[in-house]
């Protein structure tokens, strides 16, 4: 999961996903992480906006770290999901091209009509709200895609 900073929007789709891995008892089949393009606010915890919005719809956000997507990352993950188009541009430009596919927008899950996740971090709490509704509904949707493609006798 990947958006600028690493500490809203990237931070609350992982914990999100996980907590969809959990339930589905895939935590030892399936790696959820997230990361950064910017390198602003690396080694930091979540903004506390968006540990809070989480929690309260149920979600552990504090143990989250902020850090740099890396080179290894593009060879480690299978999907790597941009939260907006500026962030896909950004991996698109360090990506080796043979890897390029893995590189999609995570609401391209989605179907709320929305290509991207807005950035919350100049907004209010209404900004954070927006950011789990769609959040969820892309989570619920990837899961469905991951289990077809991938488990399909789970
Ligand atoms: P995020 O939000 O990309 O969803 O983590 C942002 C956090 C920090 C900054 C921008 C966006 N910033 O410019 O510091």
């Amino acid at each position: 999961m990947v958006c600028l900073g690493n500490i809203c929007r990237s931070p609350t789709a992982h914990g999100v996903f996980q907590r969809r891995i959990d339930q589905a008892a895939l935590q030892d089949k399936i790696l959820v992480d997230s990361a950064g393009t910017g390198d602003y606010h690396i080694g930091e915890q979540p903004d506390s906006r968006a540990i809070e919005a989480a929690s309260a719809r149920g979600y552990e956000l504090r143990t989250i770290r902020a850090r740099q997507v890396a080179k290894k990352d593009f060879e480690i993950f299978d999907y790597i999901l941009a939260m907006d188009r500026a962030n896909l541009q950004a991996m698109n430009e360090s990506c080796p091209p043979a890897l390029a596919a893995k590189l999609e927008l995570f609401l391209s899950y989605s179907e709320s009509g929305q290509e991207s996740v807005p950035d919350p971090y100049y907004s209010g709490a209404d900004g954070f709200e927006l950011v789990l509704d769609l959040v969820e509904d892309a989570a619920d949707k990837l899961l469905v895609h991951i289990l077809k493609q991938h488990f399909p006798n789970h």
